[in-house]
């Protein structure tokens, strides 16, 4: 039995027949990207307004040369996320990453959890918990994905630790356990990647080293894995799961020009990159009790003000049974599946 820890949004939402969530990663760059990225989620947040919002990590970085003295204290947090989101209105429930926790806080959570309990917006009760007082339909977890390694690949070398790395995959399996909805599990490192770190490994597109999260997610049937770290927006579909990477929130950009990309569900190996773009932005996670889920990418071109943003990807699935390869179907042509459209 692993007690996983538990946190209860201010907002009960526990009789809603819809939610949505705004998702966002890599995105405590503390500079007018940032800047532009939140005001874009302010706008779309006065006509579509998220129930919350789920952070896939990095949620600040050194600033340029800067060298933090001391022990940091969730100060740094009040002065250099907060004041971004406050127009929001909405809890940004964060996962670790490995640039605020390793480089701002040298290795220790112990802040970002801290900060919880004095921010308006800002929660991360634990390293990893569930979150309470969602609709019965819908199960939340978010996981510390920076202790995980496999057959001598770390997520982050200083970081990994077996016993913990077997702790995030036990409360992860016991908080989905039994659970007939639809289960969304939350980390920083990708499982699967169309980014630059395809090279890292023969560009398979699996980054290796999360090959236990993958058997995990693959053996309990997460329904949606959110993550962030490539600085990218993209979408791959699993055997049994959706991956979502959200890494342009703020965060330095950089295209891989050879990144692979499959959008007629064709199964070549374990995944299909549906899509990639290196655009700043975020995404709105939209779900109801029925299980149609639609993802829309929001991407904002890089020399266009805030208010330009705009969706460049979107994807649907009509109940459970089209996630993961379920979602596989003949397509004549390949752009006719009806159920992607991508702009821009
Ligand atoms: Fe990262």
């Amino acid at each position: 039995m692993v007690a996983g820890a538990q946190f209860q949004l201010a907002a009960d939402k526990s009789s809603c027949a819809h939610l949505r969530a705004y998702v966002i990663g890599d995105y405590g760059s503390g500079d007018k990207w940032q800047a532009k990225v939140a005001a874009a989620m302010t706008l779309l947040s006065r006509r579509e307004p998220p129930d919350l919002v789920l952070g896939t990590g990095d949620c600040i970085y050194l600033a340029g040369d800067e060298s933090l003295t001391g022990t940091p204290s969730a100060d740094i947090l009040s002065e250099r996320f907060d004041p971004y989101y406050q127009a929001l209105s909405a809890e940004f429930f964060q996962c670790l990453g490995n640039h605020d926790l390793i480089d701002v806080f040298g290795g220790d959570p112990a802040a970002m959890i801290a900060h919880t309990y004095q921010s308006r917006i800002w929660r991360m009760p634990s390293a990893s918990y569930g979150i309470r007082g969602l609709p019965p339909w819908v199960a939340v977890h978010v996981l510390n994905s920076n202790v995980f390694g496999f057959d001598g690949d770390f997520a982050e070398g200083e970081l990994f630790s077996e016993p913990a790395m077997e702790h995030e995959l036990d409360a992860a399996t016991e908080y989905f356990s039994g659970f007939q909805g639809l289960k969304i599990l939350v980390g920083h490192h990708p499982v699967f990647t169309s980014g630059k770190r395809t090279y890292r490994y023969q560009g398979d597109g699996e980054i290796r080293c999360m090959r236990r999260l993958r058997e995990m997610i693959d053996g309990i049937g997460v329904h949606f894995y959110l993550s962030g770290h490539e600085h990218h927006q993209s979408h791959a579909t699993g055997p049994t799961c959706e991956h979502i990477v959200q890494g342009c929130g703020g965060a330095g950009v950089k295209q891989n020009p050879r990144h692979a990309r499959r959008i007629n569900g064709t199964r070549l190996s374990d995944k299909i990159f549906r899509f990639q773009q290196v655009m700043s932005g975020f995404a709105v996670l939209d779900m109801d009790q029925h299980f149609n889920v639609r993802v829309r990418f929001i991407g904002i071109p890089a020399h266009a003000p805030a208010d330009q943003f705009r969706v460049i990807y979107e994807y649907y699935w009509s109940g459970l049974d089209e996630i993961g390869d379920r979602s596989l179907r003949p397509c004549r042509q390949p752009n006719d599946n009806p159920r992607r459209r991508h702009s821009g």
